[in-house]
């Protein structure tokens, strides 16, 4: 199932994050994306965060998700590690693919949302 988070200001919709959840016990972060204007204030972190916890809460032990070289570091201070790349992938951009461990496979799993 695919779920989407909003961050907003005023009614005015401001940050998204949209993740793949959940099969076989890995989440799938689609895209997160911050307004310019409102970048650096931690609302990507916030998201990036909620949407782990959402993820545990579904009993996923992994996330994973694509990104571009400039993007990679604020992955990796939230926990990512590279663990392969596409020379040529989305967008004809190098894409790096990250993942994070955020808990045990569990051997009952099953997708609860
Ligand atoms: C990457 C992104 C989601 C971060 O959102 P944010 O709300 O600025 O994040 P936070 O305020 O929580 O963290 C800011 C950190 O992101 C980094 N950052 C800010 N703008 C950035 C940008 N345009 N590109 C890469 N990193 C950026 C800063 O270095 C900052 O690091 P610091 O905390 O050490 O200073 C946001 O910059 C963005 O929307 N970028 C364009 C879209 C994109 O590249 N999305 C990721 C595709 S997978």
């Amino acid at each position: 199932m695919r779920k989407v988070l909003i961050a907003r200001d005023s009614g005015k919709s401001i940050g998204f994050i949209i993740g793949d959840n959940s099969y076989g016990g890995v989440s799938f972060i689609s895209w997160l994306g911050v307004v310019e204007h409102y970048r650096g204030l931690g609302i990507g972190s916030k998201l990036l965060n909620t949407y782990e916890d959402f993820a545990i809460s579904c009993g996923s032990h992994l996330l994973e998700l694509f990104t571009f070289e400039k993007v990679k570091p604020f992955y990796q201070r939230h926990g990512f590690s590279e663990i392969g790349r596409r020379e040529e992938g989305y967008y004809g951009q190098k894409n790096l693919i990250m993942n994070k461990t955020i808990g045990k496979w569990n051997e009952n799993y099953l997708d609860r949302r």
